[in-house]
């Protein structure tokens, strides 16, 4: 039968598509639609390629597993390719898969093996004579990507296996998913919004964000988490089916998602499938769907595979849970570093167990993207079931009473001017005094794992910043009992507690001290790389950019903030006020070597050595240079014509040294 034009134009439209998609998916980490629109897309092109086989071209998306690997990672070649999986969406469909098998079997397999489908990045781990050799990414299934320095920062992965009945295996390629919790997904996303850095979309997302990083350290940070399901080679022991893998994984060492179960027909699949439905809220993890796996594998050879899918498995998915709700207003959030971020009030509705009555839209681009306007009618879903967000609105249902939103011009808080900085999506309010600003620093200068103040919750801040007791962070180390007691009507005990507390807080590591300021993409990591750096927050204050930049860890864009930061008038005395109060934080790792601590600056040509090549023996000796002169400095080093900065020096009383004085000073 020859193929109708349109036909062939629709297939065309469809690859091209899935392709666009494809590449957005697996290799740039941004998807653009959700999982089931895409598996429509790739559904409707699998069923024209099915009516009309002569469609079917070498390139199509249906005969691939996935998109090439990213250019940045080293690629490595699967021994087995590794294949996806099918998809089905209904009991109906659920039974064609059943009836293929029998057939194909001749009679029933002797069971099935039902673990949850986890969404996040497939890896493969090889180990050689029980050591952890290489890792890697899916990729396009052939070739993926070498993240083994990065998967060897994750606690799970076992750096050499246990033995198993005395041994361990010759060879073992485990494949499993590396993934992340929603709650850890959740803190993530916090943390990343109070730095100013754009959050991920879904736990998915996170998960391949933090994986495929060329940075292992910075994939040491994130809360990534792995389950094995499944081998490639196996070479020195003897594993016949699902259920023996499943028991020999663990004994290994390798982690298993406990919540799998064998089944011994079809009907027990089907009421495994509702159980872990219904009990989807309650686990730690988000699911969309259970994998049904034949499980001995002989049996599986039997059954081969199609199109880059074995035909022993299917990914029996769970509906897309969406739900239908309308728009009562748009307010506007105003966050720490004083970015304002829509928000669409919804009339609350259920969506996979959880109620909704709120969902970010992010910034105003997205809510054109999406036309969404102030009494729609919405889709809305929880993003990797998690996060609750408009999917579109519903234009046909609208009456023309609708409003469409505009980002104020002032802010909502504090009524100042808002920008939009050039090449940014997001609106700001630019004033630092903002009471929203200024509630949200606090906030996060009192959390957990900053410095940690129990009892200075959100209410409280509210109050606190409302009733005028505190309008910077320095004003906390005021409080005084009577105030907490009159003001905000405390307990005497509660009130001491507090305040204890906060005394407490002074004496905190100076790591914490500096992730707590909310410097702009400053988050723990980089703060406990600056804090092992510099000896007290005055030092890192007065630090210059190419300085900040040599300290292995911090990049360009950390260096910039961190100038920034403390380059702003306001935050200098912050510093300057946090020392009067009496913060006095611990530092670590005290610098070493003979001019640890001592700050130097120099001025004009030196003969010996090029400037840079001084600058670095003052380091290596456990100095530190300063391009200014300020009381803080030590010596300042005078090479030919020498600038104002030598006049400065004598003017603040600080010791002056000749090229031959440094030379003598540092034995070079
Ligand atoms: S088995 C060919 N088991 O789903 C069989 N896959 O859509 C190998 N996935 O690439 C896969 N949970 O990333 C299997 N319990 C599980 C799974 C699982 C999630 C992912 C995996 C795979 C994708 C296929």
């Amino acid at each position: 039968m020859p193929v109708p034009d349109e036909v062939r134009t629709r297939a065309e439209a469809l690859r091209a598509e899935i392709r666009r998609h494809d590449h957005l998916y697996h290799v740039l980490d941004r998807p653009e639609i959700t999982d089931a629109e895409y598996d429509e897309l790739f559904r409707e092109l699998v069923s024209l390629e099915e009516a009309y086989p002569e469609l079917v071209t070498p390139d199509s998306p249906t005969q691939r597993a996935g998109a090439p690997p990213a250019e940045e990672f080293r690629p490595v070649r699967h021994s087995v390719p590794m294949l996806s999986l099918a998809n089905c969406f209904s009991t109906e469909e659920f039974d064609e898969w059943v009836e293929r098998v029998r057939r194909i079997l001749g009679r029933d397999p002797s069971g099935y093996v039902c673990e949850p489908k986890l969404d996040g990045l497939s890896v493969e781990l090889v180990y050689e004579d029980g050591v952890f050799v290489v890792g890697s990414t899916r990729g396009d299934g052939r070739v993926g990507e070498d993240v083994t320095a990065n998967l060897r920062t994750m606690k799970q992965v076992p750096l050499r296996l246990f033995p198993h009945q005395g041994r361990v295996p010759a060879l073992l390629e485990v494949r499993g998913e590396v993934y992340m919790e929603r709650e850890a997904f959740l803190r993530l996303n916090e943390e990343r919004a109070r730095r100013g850095e754009p959050e991920f979309a879904n736990p998915r997302n996170a998960a391949a964000g933090s994986l495929r990083q060329l940075d292992p350290s910075v994939t040491a940070t994130r809360p990534l988490k792995l389950f094995c399901y499944h081998v490639g080679r196996v070479e020195g022991i003897t594993i016949e089916s699902q259920v023996q893998l499943l028991r020999t994984l663990p004994e290994l060492g390798l982690p298993v998602n406990p919540l799998w179960r064998l089944c011994r027909d079809r009907d027990e699949v089907i009421a495994f499938h509702a159980q872990v439905l219904t009990r989807r809220a309650e686990l730690p993890y988000a699911t969309d769907g259970v994998v049904v796996k034949v499980d001995l594998f002989a049996e599986r050879k039997v059954l081969g595979e199609v199109s880059r899918a074995p035909r022993w498995a299917i990914a029996y998915k769970f509906p897309a849970v969406e739900a239908v709700t309308r728009v009562r207003e748009i307010v506007v959030q105003v966050g720490r570093t004083g970015t304002l971020t829509p928000v669409a009030v919804l009339d609350p509705v259920e969506v996979s167990g959880v109620t909704v009555a709120r969902a970010t839209l992010h910034n105003e681009d997205e809510v054109r993207r999406k036309d969404v306007r102030v009494g729609d009618w919405v889709v809305v879903r929880r993003a990797g079931e998690v996060i609750p967000e408009i999917v579109r609105s519903l234009p046909d249902r609208r009456t023309g009473e609708e409003q469409g939103f505009r980002m104020p011009t002032r802010c909502p808080s504090c009524g100042g001017p808002v920008t939009r900085p050039e090449g940014e999506v997001a609106h700001r309010c630019e004033n630092v005094s903002c009471p929203a600003r200024i509630k949200e620093s606090l906030r996060h200068y009192a959390s957990r794992r900053a410095m940690d103040i129990a009892g200075l919750g959100e209410k409280l801040v509210d109050r606190l910043v409302e009733g005028g007791l505190v309008r910077r962070i320095p004003d906390l180390y005021r409080l005084r009992a009577e105030d907490l007691v009159e003001v905000e009507r405390m307990g005497e005990k509660s009130a001491h507690n507090l305040l204890q507390e906060i005394e407490r807080s002074k004496g905190l590591p100076l790591a914490r001290l500096i992730f707590a300021l909310g410097i702009r993409h400053v988050g723990e990591r980089a703060a406990e790389l600056l804090a092992a750096r510099y000896p007290s927050l005055e030092e890192l204050a007065s630090a210059e950019i190419e300085e900040l930049q040599e300290t292995s860890g911090i990049g360009p864009q950390i260096a910039q903030s961190v100038v920034g930061f403390f380059r702003n008038e306001e935050n200098r005395r912050l510093v300057e006020e946090l020392a009067v109060c009496g913060v006095a934080p611990r530092t670590e790792r005290p610098p070493t070597g003979p001019l640890a601590g001592k700050a130097f600056v120099f001025t004009g040509t030196l003969s010996a050595f090029p400037r840079a090549e001084a600058e670095a023996i003052v380091r290596s000796l456990g100095g530190r240079v300063a391009s200014s002169v300020s009381r803080q400095v030590d010596y300042v080093v005078v090479g030919e014509e020498p600038g104002e900065k030598l006049a400065r020096a004598r003017a603040l009383g600080i010791p002056v040294l000749t090229e031959s004085e440094f030379r003598a000073l540092t034995g070079r």
